[in-house]
């Protein structure tokens, strides 16, 4: 094996071979030194056998790589910026950018204590209410970099407002239609909010309703929730939005036995949908990630099932949690309330952000709302940055 480390100058990227190869480590100029397994390089070499070139797909599974893989040879080419590599046993070359590594490292110090969200989350509270993000209808259609930064407000905040929206039937489909594609569900590809005489779901009564989560009985939930706002002459009828992992932050802090108890028990919800439907889910009310980050919320008190997946000794405790947790959504320093004026729209993360409204009388009070996902949200955030970056 040989070392391929190039000590001429401060300014170059140098690679040296450690522990016969199981590890390189690299170090960029004016960087921190990263360490990459062999068995990583390996399965992430940028060659065309491993990779294929046009959808950037990988060629090979991991059985096709031998498991006592060893770096052999590494060299950084300076001129293409690539880090040359040769793997025993099998001879095998590849070469991998010398940015990308840097892009990709994962040989980074642990937090003593690991973020509760990813890094792209800002929690928000009642003072938020002036500074929610917010386009024109026209502006988000017409200028990229208007919609860029109104989708990268929803994926920050996980909640947005458009102005001027069409005033018409099913324009809530033509904001979707502005970064994806609408999730259809029972319910169609979107759907009435108005007072009915006789509804099957009481969004459509006049009810006052408390914040929640929408379908927390579908698995998966939709992951973004529009409502457009077509007439709105009624008394009263204001919308509520809480950020969910807010409350989240607000639980663990005052009570990390009540956040534990909702993190690491699953509720069970159901909804019967007028004989035609039946949907269950049983997941918990925070959930976490393996890391321990919060990375949804499912709260809805009208489609809470009985809770059968608690043990006995532990239902009294996760009752007074279930009982907090929703005071601090309900909690006016919390919530941000506004009234939508007819052609307004707010769009939530409805794995984090709850909505509610106060009761109505009066008028009519005609919403139209759509399901939508954040898969297709964050792409188009991807796909726009690109665009709207300026060429190296
Ligand atoms: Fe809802």
């Amino acid at each position: 094996m040989k070392l391929g480390a190039d000590s001429r100058s401060d300014r170059q990227t140098r690679v040296e071979i450690l522990e016969q190869g199981r590890h390189i480590s690299l170090s960029w100029p004016d960087r921190p030194s990263s360490r990459f397994h062999a068995i990583w390089l390996r399965d992430n070499g940028h060659d065309s056998k491993t990779r294929d070139p046009g959808s950037w797909q990988k060629l090979v599974t991991l059985h096709d790589i031998p498991a006592q893989t060893r770096v052999e040879s590494a060299t950084v080419n300076e001129e293409s910026g690539q880090l040359e590599l040769t793997f025993y046993p099998d001879q095998w070359s590849t070469c991998i950018d010398t940015n990308w590594l840097w892009e990709h490292r994962y040989d980074v110090d642990e937090p003593k204590e690991p973020a509760l969200f990813r890094s792209n989350v800002a929690t928000w509270s009642a003072n938020f209410a002036g500074a929610l993000p917010s386009v024109s209808f026209a502006h988000a259609k017409s200028d990229p970099q208007a919609l860029l930064q109104w989708l990268s407000g929803i994926d920050h905040y996980g909640i947005a407002i458009m102005e001027d929206i069409p005033i018409r039937s099913e324009s809530v489909l033509e904001v979707v239609g502005l970064f994806g594609f609408p999730r259809q569900t029972n319910q169609g590809t979107w759907f009435e909010i108005k007072v009915e005489s006789n509804p099957i779901n009481l969004a459509t009564s006049a009810l006052g309703l408390q914040a929640h989560t929408d379908n927390p009985y579908r698995d998966p939930v939709p992951t973004l929730q529009l409502f457009g706002c077509l007439q709105n002459e009624a008394d009263g009828g204001e919308s509520i939005v809480v950020d969910g992992f807010k409350a989240a932050e607000v639980l663990r802090q005052e009570s990390p036995d009540y956040f534990h108890l909702l993190t690491n028990h699953s509720a069970q919800f159901d909804f019967h949908g007028g004989g035609q439907s039946h949907l269950r889910s049983s997941k918990p009310m925070i959930e976490c990630s393996p890391e321990g980050q919060v990375v949804g919320v499912r709260f809805n008190n009208r489609s809470s099932d009985a809770f059968t997946g608690i043990p006995f000794d532990t239902m009294q405790a996760y009752y007074e949690a279930y009982r907090r947790f929703g005071e601090l959504l309900s909690s006016e320093e919390l919530q941000v309330v506004f009234k939508l004026r007819p052609g307004q729209l707010f769009i939530t993360d409805n794995t984090r952000v709850l909505h509610g409204r106060k009761a109505f009388s009066g008028g009519t009070r005609w919403m139209q709302g759509a399901y939508a996902d954040k898969d297709a949200l964050r792409s188009k955030i991807k796909v726009l940055s690109r665009e709207l970056s300026p060429p190296e």
